[in-house]
């Protein structure tokens, strides 16, 4: 087969990337996609970096093994803790990995309040503390992080009273600060969208990182001549969980 009709890899810990898939599924109709979803493993926002970073390598000689064309880590935590690393483990890969989009949300308004929802592993990182130190002047940045909030998605807890409680007692600091933005910096998040906007105080920017990562992966593939322009695209999706509820799942999310 050419390099050229090979799939587009896209990794998360679960149904997360899911979001991002979307993204990459409506730029690039003629792609293939091979979607790995490491349920069985998630959350991997409360690993250590370590075990995040030793997963997302065995996950990835996994995908290679099977034949793609590039690696989308559709993942905020596993790209801070495994991106660095693994661009240099394999240098000649397209490796497209995802952050927090702060840098939008920080040209919200002037000297805008951002409320950057993410896991507990991805605040705790040196990847994040830069990105925050870098709009620290121009925006004030409130790290919120959300523990827990990735297994409700992964159950399927897309609205109801579990995710009301969630949101409510998580926002509640906040309930009576002006937020400009909210930084969805997590894959997950992007799935209970309007849930989030239901209870923050009032209406506001919600931002994420998906449009972006499949605008860049676009991008490095029409550098590296590699990008499908013609025939049909085809999805292909995998998840390490015994539960094929999450396969179930992810083809609801995807076709929402
Ligand atoms: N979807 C992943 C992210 O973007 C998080 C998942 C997890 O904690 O497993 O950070």
């Amino acid at each position: 087969m050419n390099a050229i009709d090979l799939p587009i890899a896209v990794l998360d810990s679960g149904v997360g990337g899911i979001s991002v898939l979307r993204e990459l599924t409506r730029l690039m109709p003629k792609e293939h996609f091979l979607y790995f979803g490491d349920s069985q493993n998630a959350p991997y926002g409360e690993k250590s970096p370590e075990e995040v970073l030793a997963i997302t390598r065995s996950n990835l000689k996994m995908l290679l093994a099977r034949g793609i064309k590039a690696l989308v880590l559709a993942c905020n935590t596993a790209t801070g803790a495994a991106a660095r690393i693994l661009r240099e483990e394999y240098p000649d890969l397209i490796l497209v990995g995802i952050e927090p989009a702060i840098k939008p949300a920080s040209l919200v308004g002037d000297h805008p309040r951002v409320l950057v929802m993410a896991t507990p592993l991805t605040l705790r990182q040196e990847k994040f503390c830069t990105l925050m130190d870098r709009f620290s002047e121009t925006s004030e940045i409130l790290p919120v992080p959300c523990a827990g909030l990735v297994e409700l998605i992964e159950d399927g807890e897309l609205e109801g009273n579990r995710l009301d409680n969630y949101l409510e007692k998580l926002f509640f600091p906040h309930k009576d600060t002006k937020i400009d933005a909210v930084v969805l910096g997590c894959t997950h998040y992007p799935h209970i969208k309007e849930q989030i906007a239901k209870h923050l105080p009032h209406e506001v920017k919600i931002l994420d990182g998906g449009d972006g990562t499949a605008r860049e992966t676009r991008r490095r593939l029409s550098a590296a001549g590699l990008l499908r322009t013609e025939g049909e695209g085809h999805i292909e999706i995998l998840n390490s969980s015994p539960d094929p509820s999450r396969i179930d799942l992810s083809w609801k999310l995807l076709n929402r």
